[in-house]
């Protein structure tokens, strides 16, 4: 029997609560399937700043190195405004993507006919959306040095951030992006400011030299990153995969994660180098939606995007496609049947809560088992 080490990281807010549903669905799986999972669990962000004045502990990071998988929350929340910047929650977010070389992340936008409806936009422009947006994640100006707040002589302060990326990150991401093109509509459309950043015109031409060298066969098209946020709410289905660095993928990844009805419904992936020896790559799953303070605690959250992500985590890393299909019609089915948390329920709904939505889940799972 296969035994899966899974790491889970729930962290602040709403994350604690729908990791419960994501344990129920793993608890299922445990009592049933040929694979098994051995579980850890630690703190993160927030929470592992009150307990141990850290974003993350250097045990927990080792806990992340030796897991199959990472099954991430959130984190973050108003409590934490005023800790020391490289103790915020966030850090331990960056610290994971960091360390572990999670340099490619895949946030699939798909809007699912159910829900259509919930979408900000027009029914005919989101319905049967399905794009996936491939951000670089561990370079660019999130991490790039210099990266501080100086005083002038005069007295006025200046902040620097620092943009910065090299042909390897670029060939990287472009080939993970164009890995993907090849199992889906064969597009891909890679996003940057040619036109203002150096960082853009070097993006631009390595994509293209990728492209030509190895992914011919794949359709491959520029677009600025301005205009490419206009696309998305203009005609999103015309896109399949958008490649992009971390900047402009956090961006555009909210744009189309919303054009779906609700944060709450996405997942996401992120992936390190295959390893030499095993060909395993590190990897971490979590949902595109954040901790939510102001819902936290209420049993309001949307668990969809957590559970959907460990599908992906299932479909990834653990080399479960089938349970990975089943949890994610499970999802389908659910929806399809009118069930609904807050967030996509729309006004007048009827909203179930983040327990009873986790349930209706794990009984379609186990009705599709049969
Ligand atoms: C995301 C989030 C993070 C990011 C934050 C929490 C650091 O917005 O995963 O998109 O900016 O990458
Ligand atoms: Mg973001």
């Amino acid at each position: 029997m296969a035994t899966h080490k899974l790491l889970l990281l729930p962290g602040d807010g709403i994350g604690t609560e729908i990791m419960v549903e994501v344990k129920k669905v793993i608890d299922w799986f445990n009592s049933q399937s040929s694979h098994s999972f051995e579980l850890e669990n630690d703190l993160v962000g927030g929470a592992a700043y009150d307990a141990h004045g850290e974003a993350i502990t250097d045990a927990a990071m080792d806990l992340a190195q030796a897991a199959d998988a990472i099954v991430f929350g959130a984190v973050g929340g108003p409590k934490w405004d005023t800790v020391p910047y490289d103790k915020r929650p966030e850090a331990g977010l960056l610290r994971l993507r960091k360390d572990l070389g999670l340099f490619a992340n895949l946030r699939p936008a798909i809007c699912y006919p159910a829900l259509a409806d919930a979408s900000s936009l027009k029914r005919d422009i989101v319905e049967g959306l399905d794009i996936l947006i491939v951000r670089e994640l561990t370079g660019g100006v999130y991490f790039g040095e210099p990266k501080e707040i100086v005083t002038l002589e005069n007295g006025e302060k200046r902040a620097v951030d620092t943009q910065l990326y090299t042909t390897g990150e670029i060939e990287r991401i472009a080939r993970v992006a164009f890995d993907m093109a090849r199992t889906r509509s064969n597009k891909v459309s890679s996003s940057e400011k040619n036109n203002v950043m150096k960082s853009g015109v070097l993006w631009k031409q390595v994509v293209s030299d990728v492209h030509q060298a190895e992914y011919s066969d794949v359709e491959l098209d520029h677009i600025l990153a301005d205009n490419c946020g206009m696309q998305l709410v203009r005609r999103p289905k015309q896109f399949d995969v958008i490649v992009c660095d971390n900047l402009f993928g956090d961006m555009l990844s909210d744009v189309a994660a919303m054009l779906t009805g609700s944060l709450g419904m996405l997942p996401s992936a992120s992936l390190g180098e295959p390893d030499p020896a095993t060909g395993k790559r590190k990897a971490m799953y979590e949902p595109v939606h954040g901790s939510a303070p102001d819902i936290a605690g209420q049993g309001l959250a949307n668990p969809i995007a957590m559970i959907a992500s460990l599908a992906m985590t299932m479909r990834y890393s653990l080399g479960m496609v089938e349970e990975a299909t089943m949890v994610e019609t499970a999802i389908a089915n659910v929806l399809a049947d009118g069930l609904r948390t807050g967030d996509i329920a729309g006004a007048g709904g009827n909203a179930v809560s983040t327990d009873e939505m986790g349930s209706a889940i794990l009984s379609q799972i186990q009705k599709i088992a049969g």
